[in-house]
């Protein structure tokens, strides 16, 4: 169970985030169900899960223990990006030099363009595409996810991808981290978990055994 505390700082972060956001006039609201996120022909479609934006702070936390396995990372990935609240967020508070959202529905696409013009953010790309399919850029990247999709579609993406987490120690940063257990039968350890907001930090073991 979730300290007094905790409850209380979770909520003033969410009453910063929603005043940030009127502020900027950005539109991160609201859910929109599975069944509307994109066409039922596509072929992801059935394994998503609806949208909703991340909690801010949620998201510092897991950027920042990710940052505490390797301080250098430039690079971070939203595989699911949405309306891209989590891209402009880090944009806006890690300044990352390189910030790339994933994105299978066009519409949600389109409204995270219009919310990176209104903060000015010149580092973030999103691409339509769909996760199962997409192969990560060579270079240290944090992956980030909040709950996009099924055990599927993650495995899909992390067969494509292995040689890369071999290759440049990314770690992924997975936050409602329901299917955790995938990324333990492909051999990633857990470096970080919070078992109340249930949030974790998870990379390929060093094959020399270092740390
Ligand atoms: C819970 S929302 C998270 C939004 C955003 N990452 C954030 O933190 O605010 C999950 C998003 O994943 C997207 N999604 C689901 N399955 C996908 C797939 N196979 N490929 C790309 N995006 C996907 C959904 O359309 C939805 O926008």
């Amino acid at each position: 169970m979730r300290s007094f505390g905790s409850v209380v700082a979770t909520g003033i972060e969410a009453l910063c985030d929603a005043a940030f956001d009127r502020w900027h006039r950005l539109d991160f609201g609201g859910v929109i169900e599975q069944a509307d996120l994109a066409t039922n022909q596509h072929p992801s479609h059935a394994n998503a899960f609806s949208y909703e934006a991340a909690a801010g702070i949620d998201l510092r936390i897991v950027v920042s223990e990710a940052l505490r396995v390797d301080p250098t990372f430039q690079n971070f990935l939203d595989l699911g990006s949405g309306k891209g609240k989590s891209c402009n967020y880090v944009a806006w508070s890690f300044g990352f030099k390189n910030i790339v959202g994933i994105e299978f529905s066009a519409q949600l696409i389109e409204i995270a363009e219009i919310n990176n013009k209104k903060l000015n953010t010149k580092n973030v790309t999103y691409i339509l595409a769909d996760a199962a399919r997409y192969k990560i850029a060579p270079a240290p990247t944090i992956v980030y996810m909040y709950n996009p999709f099924d055990a599927s579609i993650l495995e899909n993406f992390l067969s494509n991808n292995m040689e890369h987490f071999r290759t440049h120690g990314s770690v992924i940063a997975y936050v409602n981290d329901r299917h955790r257990s995938s990324l333990t039968k492909f051999g990633f350890e857990t470096v970080y978990r919070d078992q109340t907001r249930k949030h974790s930090i998870y990379r390929l073991p060093d094959p020399a055994g270092g740390s």
